[in-house]
């Protein structure tokens, strides 16, 4: 599957999403896969950003991250998003990102990229389903293929048993509650998979 390029976009304020994302670049690589990891533009004042510690450390982190543009997007064959739930719905970092995309839907160019996601929220039932349904609604615009992992593998019920895409809850200090590392790379090895079935024929 070394033709598949997979682009893994990620919004992430507290570093949970940067990890799933590194998680899922991990098995689309070990798949065989292209990957580019890349994080949207950050769209909070630094103001607000520099009075939090947690914020001001994932910036940090993530800094020599690219931020991710339309040409990731036409270049990959298949899109893994990764968003905390912003009230139930992805974040308005990731939301602004789709948004400016319009050339690049009008044109065609999204059309049959292969498109999984990832979540996470505060709460087990805090949204995580709901943040993934709602990007997957701007996916089906797109005229994408979306790959939800389903019950596809053992591993996936272990971590939750979220069948639209791995999600995982955060305690009070910002700690992942369940551990979902193998649900994100064989999230991402399926999306490979799928990918290089439709690119290949
Ligand atoms: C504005 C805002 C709204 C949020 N809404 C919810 C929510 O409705 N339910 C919930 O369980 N967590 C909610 N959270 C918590 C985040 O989803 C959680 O901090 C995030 O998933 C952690 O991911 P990150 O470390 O990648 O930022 C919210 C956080 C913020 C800042």
């Amino acid at each position: 599957m070394e033709n598949v390029k997979v682009a893994i976009i990620f919004y992430s304020m507290g570093g949970t999403n940067v990890q799933l994302a590194k998680w899922a670049a991990a098995g689309a690589e070990a798949a065989g896969a292209e990957v580019r990891i890349r994080k949207v533009q950050e769209l909070a004042p630094d103001a607000v950003i520099e009075n939090s510690s947690v914020w001001k450390t994932t910036v940090e982190a993530i800094k020599d991250i690219p931020v991710a543009t339309s040409e990731d997007i036409e270049w990959a064959d298949a899109l893994i998003f990764s968003t905390p739930s912003r009230f139930g719905t992805m974040a308005s970092q990731l939301k602004q990102f789709l948004d400016m995309q319009g050339g690049l839907w009008a044109t065609g160019k999204t059309v049959n990229k292969v498109v999984s996601a990832m979540s996470s929220a505060q709460n087990p039932h805090g949204g995580q389903e709901a943040t993934i349904l709602s990007l997957y609604t701007s996916m089906m615009h797109w005229g994408t293929i979306i790959a939800a992992p389903g019950y596809s593998d053992a591993v996936l019920v272990k971590a939750g048993g979220n069948p639209y895409g791995t999600s995982v809850s955060v305690d009070q200090d910002g700690k992942m509650v369940e551990d979902v590392e193998d649900a994100a790379k064989f999230q991402a090895k399926r999306t490979v998979e799928i990918a290089s079935k439709i690119k290949n024929g």
